[in-house]
């Protein structure tokens, strides 16, 4: 069966860049932007050039060293930033600008000051402007989550109108739900007559950590291009984790409809760089990425995996880039896995006696330990020769 292509729009270098302490310069930004490049990520959003001149500066690095994706920079509604992106994007093969404004109640009263009949002629005057510098034109209406749905509808069609080929839904503040903004995608794209000239998109922030469950439903809904960071990072509590959309979507294909073209095997190596450019550690149990997603410690699990991989994985640690999966020895660790990695560092036991002398000795030591390293093991063998 055909799948259709799910585009990943990765925002690490903007909306990332927006983590309180993470903000990177031109040269980390081009390293990150070239690891994307080997994810093969559809478009990197680099940056947001009318902030600052040196984002305007590493917008512009980042559009010369990329060829394999898409370049973007965002905007806000208003010509001059326009044209600030414009210009950053000159040398982009294939650039894009993202522009947008708010459209909920709240923003458009007490932030923008604006009436909606104003909002719509800002967006439609932002995305014609556009148009001028680029036929690659996306629009989010900002803080669609908490927007009046009829409103929403009547932006998007006049957007779509003038010009805009991709229409971005953000939940700005994380505010929504996995279904009901699954089924907000899935009426918009319903009601509005002219969705189909659009690509659909979302942008899910993590306030109440739903990001990745919202985009996953809104890809269930008829989005296809999803917006995400590398390790969950942005914004206050952070966007979608591009790993766990992207590992999701892969792992049940039997549910999605549509597919990236990630190469899943440069997500680790990814994470890794970002994690050291930001200086932001990825938690230790974090999916796909933290050191202990493919870790087993108890002894029915690793018995388990040792038996069949899949009894207890759903992924196999090598197609994400970890080297391997991981037998922790611990507490909670049983003679299985124990006998595997003595007999991996050459350690056999020559009766049944002796293996569970040196057993008794490690779950002695486990107690005291949380995690015994290879090291302790071999000291624990010694031990036990030198007092035979
Ligand atoms: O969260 C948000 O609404 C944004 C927009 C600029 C897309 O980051
Ligand atoms: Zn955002």
């Amino acid at each position: 069966m055909n799948k259709d292509p799910l585009i990943i729009f990765d925002t690490t270098l903007r909306d990332g860049e927006q983590s309180p302490g993470a903000s990177m310069n031109r040269e980390e930004k081009v390293r990150i932007a070239k690891a994307l490049e080997r994810l093969r990520v559809d478009v990197i959003e680099a940056g947001f050039p009318a902030a600052s001149p040196g984002d305007f500066e590493a917008v512009q690095a980042v559009a010369s060293a990329v060829d394999d994706c898409r370049v973007c920079g965002l905007a806000r509604a208003l010509e001059q930033d326009i044209d600030r992106a414009g210009e950053a994007l000159k040398a982009a093969r294939q650039p894009r600008i993202h522009t947008f404004i708010a459209t909920s109640p709240i923003h458009m009263e007490r932030k923008l000051r604006m009436t909606p009949d104003q909002v719509v002629e800002r967006a439609v005057a932002a995305v014609k402007h556009a148009r001028r510098y680029t036929d690659d034109v996306e629009f989010s209406p900002e803080d669609a989550g908490r927007s009046e749905e009829d409103f929403l509808c009547r932006v998007i069609e006049a957007v779509i109108a003038a010009g805009a080929t991709t229409i971005n839904i953000p939940d700005t503040v994380g505010y929504t739900l996995p279904h009901e903004f699954g089924a907000l995608i899935a009426r918009l794209i319903e009601r509005i007559p002219n969705a189909d000239r659009a690509v659909f998109s979302v942008h899910c922030h993590n306030d109440l950590g739903l990001a990745v469950a919202n985009s996953l439903a809104a890809v269930l809904g008829g989005a296809r291009q999803v917006e995400c960071t590398i390790n969950g990072l942005g914004e206050r509590a952070g966007n979608a984790a591009l790993e766990e959309v992207v590992m999701a979507v892969r792992t049940r294909q039997d549910v999605f409809p549509c597919d990236t073209r990630i190469n899943t095997r440069e997500i680790v190596p990814c994470s890794k760089l970002v994690a050291s450019i930001t200086g932001f550690p990825v938690q230790p149990n974090k999916a796909i990425v933290g050191a202990n997603a493919f870790a087993h410690e108890s002894g029915i699990h690793q018995d388990g995996v040792l038996k069949h991989r899949e009894t207890y994985e759903i992924m196999r640690a090598e197609d994400v880039g970890w080297k391997a999966n991981r037998m922790v020895l611990g507490k909670h660790s049983g003679r299985n896995a124990f006998r595997t990695r003595m007999k991996e560092l050459g350690i056999e036991f020559d009766t049944e006696e002796a293996l569970n002398e040196a057993f008794a000795r490690f779950k002695d030591l486990a107690d005291k330990k949380h995690e015994i390293f290879d090291e302790d093991l071999q000291a624990l063998i010694s031990e036990q020769i030198l007092d035979a």
